[in-house]
């Protein structure tokens, strides 16, 4: 694709990576020093809205800077001028509702790491796109690295190849468990109630089964969620054929709330998913946040997380169907 923008300069960031050819994350900066507001960016992403999300396809993640976006409503207006469908989060994280579409992160600990995924990656409708913008960028660490997805795949095949295809024929199967309150002081700390939207089992039973999951419920008052069988990757239109690693098997294995296994209940063997995960943070990508940042990652190729960060530190996040 030609670069063709008035209102776009391609900039550069530390961390950044050339994979198959594209740079990750392609990094647009106002084109005229003049034009470096909040009102310019409205209106230059207005005519190059078509543009723009073909960017966010091809090179799986932009990142806007130098736009001096200040805050949740500013941010808000960014997002709702691409006319992208909303969507409701579900998964473990604690989030607080700021404004219209946005909301915080993750209100976990600053100090955990919070491990790559997919978002929703479980669930059968995950969001097309992640946009996380920088209120107040951390003093150090807390950067949201993210990890072009087809590459774990690539990197897999090489090194298990007939594991990964046992895996991907018999597909996976995974278990959370979640106590019914929510609880800041984990980052997987959400409770049922908030995920499922009802404090009422049965009620939450049928959500459960609406989203493709099993519940079983636990004395405590908590719940044990039962999924699968789930794919181990995935083809999606538009991305080149690659095949994401679109699962959540290293997040979730051998930890005191989850587990993954193959769909049949064969046990994954522990060298793969360790393996894995070195894989997957040797091919991560990141950046240093700056203040009025936005980032927009293709949810459908790249993985994402956070590093333990010190505080203070705001990044608000939306999701588009
Ligand atoms: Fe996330």
């Amino acid at each position: 694709m030609e670069f063709t923008s008035q209102e776009f300069m391609v900039g550069k960031c530390e961390g950044e990576k050339l994979v198959h050819g594209e740079t990750m994350p392609l990094v647009l900066l106002p084109r005229e020093a003049s034009k470096n507001g909040f009102e310019s960016l409205v209106e230059g992403l207005k005519k190059n809205k078509e543009w723009f999300e073909q960017l966010i396809i091809k090179n799986s993640a932009v990142l806007l800077r130098g736009f001096d976006v200040k805050n949740a409503e500013e941010f808000n207006e960014v997002v709702e001028l691409f006319g992208w469908e909303d969507m409701r989060y579900v998964g473990p994280a604690p989030r607080t509702h700021v404004y219209k579409r946005i909301w915080t992160a993750n209100e976990g600990p600053l100090s955990e790491f919070i491990y790559y995924h997919h978002e929703m990656v479980l669930i059968k409708e995950s969001p097309s796109k992640v946009i996380l913008f920088c209120e107040t960028p951390p003093p150090e660490g807390g950067q949201t690295p993210f990890v072009p997805s087809f590459r774990v795949t690539e990197r897999m095949l090489e090194e298990f190849p007939e594991m990964v295809e046992e895996i991907e024929k018999k597909g996976l199967k995974y278990t959370f468990t979640a106590l019914s309150k929510n609880d800041t002081s984990s980052m997987r700390g959400r409770g049922w109630e908030d995920a499922f939207g009802t404090s009422d089992r049965a009620e939450a039973e049928k959500r459960t089964k609406l989203l493709g999951m099993d519940v079983e419920w636990l004395p405590n008052g908590g719940v044990k969620t039962l999924l699968g069988p789930r794919p181990l990757t995935r083809v999606f239109e538009g991305r080149k054929e690659r095949r994401m690693w679109f699962n959540t098997m290293v997040g979730m294995y051998g930890k005191e709330h989850s587990s993954a296994m193959m769909a049949d209940g064969t046990e994954i063997p522990e060298n793969v998913v360790k393996r894995c995960e070195e894989i997957i943070e040797e091919e991560s990508i990141q950046f240093k946040w700056e203040k009025g940042d936005i980032l927009f990652l293709d949810n459908m190729a790249t993985l994402h997380g956070r590093r333990p960060s010190l505080s203070p530190r705001r990044v608000l996040v939306t999701i588009c169907k």
